[in-house]
């Protein structure tokens, strides 16, 4: 039994299909309660529920992660869990750079990969960029503004669903540790992607691309957040772009 943690989200609900349809059988843990029969509530924030979820699993594929409890906390939480349910193999969802950027996320990011690291529990953990989802929700926020606002440095988005796709091969092999970053195919200005954006929209507008302050800005200006082309990903924004808009 895999236990899908975040199997809600935005790559955990692909995951969690492409696991099923590989095969697999997949427990979805969710705060949220479901007509699912697959599904199970538990709160990684409290470990509530945490110990029922785990019965009978051999593999978690740690994808939750949450904005109101640090991400190290539900990561400490499920470790502490697994001492008393050994599993298999624990695959943890992490970020490119996050053990040298500036930002707080993904230095609790790298919080996470540490006490994954020193927990003795056979795990594989990847990193990726930042999924195309997460510009688009950047760029729908300012539908309705004459301009579109990015900050001034380069990002490399990648598809979610290739790295759904690269979670359930890590499944299927053995823990390996740190495995390789799955990054986007291209790198581009964030403004060009703006613009990707907009064209596939049908919207004309300029975007204005500033620069974030502090050390958190020279560390997306220095490019901290990337990983080296090309990506393994395929799938580029512009066609994300235009796919988004044809299905509005
Ligand atoms: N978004 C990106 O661009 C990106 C890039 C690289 C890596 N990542 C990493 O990929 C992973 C998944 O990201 P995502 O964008 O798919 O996240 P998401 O869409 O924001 O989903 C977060 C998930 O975490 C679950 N969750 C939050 N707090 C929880 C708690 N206390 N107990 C149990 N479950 C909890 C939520 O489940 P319920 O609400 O159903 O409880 C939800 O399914 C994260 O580790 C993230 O850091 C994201």
């Amino acid at each position: 039994m895999i236990l899908v943690t975040g199997a809600t989200g935005t790559l955990g609900s692909p995951t969690a299909e492409l696991l099923r349809a590989a095969g697999y059988p997949v427990r979805s843990l969710s705060r949220r309660a479901s007509d699912d029969p697959n599904s199970v509530v538990a709160d990684l924030s409290t470990g509530a529920g945490l110990s029922d979820a785990l019965v009978g699993v051999s593999t978690v594929v740690h994808l939750a992660s949450g904005a109101n409890a640090r991400d190290s906390q539900q990561t400490r939480i499920l470790l502490e869990a697994l001492a008393a349910h050994p599993v298999e193999h624990l695959i943890f969802m992490s970020i490119v750079g996050v053990d040298k950027h500036a930002f707080a996320y993904y230095r609790d990011k790298n919080l996470s990969e540490q006490l994954i690291a020193a927990s003795g529990v056979p795990h594989s953990i990847l990193r990726a960029t930042q999924f195309h989802s997460f510009l688009a929700d950047l760029f729908r926020a300012q539908r309705w503004s004459p301009v579109t606002v990015v900050p001034s440095f380069t990002m490399q988005p990648v598809a979610v669903e290739e790295v759904a796709e690269r979670l359930v091969e890590i499944v299927a092999a053995s823990s390996a540790q740190r495995v390789a970053d799955f990054a986007g195919p291209e790198q581009l200005p964030f403004r060009e992607l703006a613009q990707q954006w907009n064209l596939a929209h049908g919207r004309r507008r300029p975007v204005w691309s500033l620069p974030l302050p502090g050390a958190v800005g020279r560390a997306f200006a220095r490019g901290d957040h990337l990983s080296t082309l090309p990506g393994a990903g395929h799938n580029t924004f512009a066609q994300y772009a235009e796919h988004a808009a044809a299905s509005r």
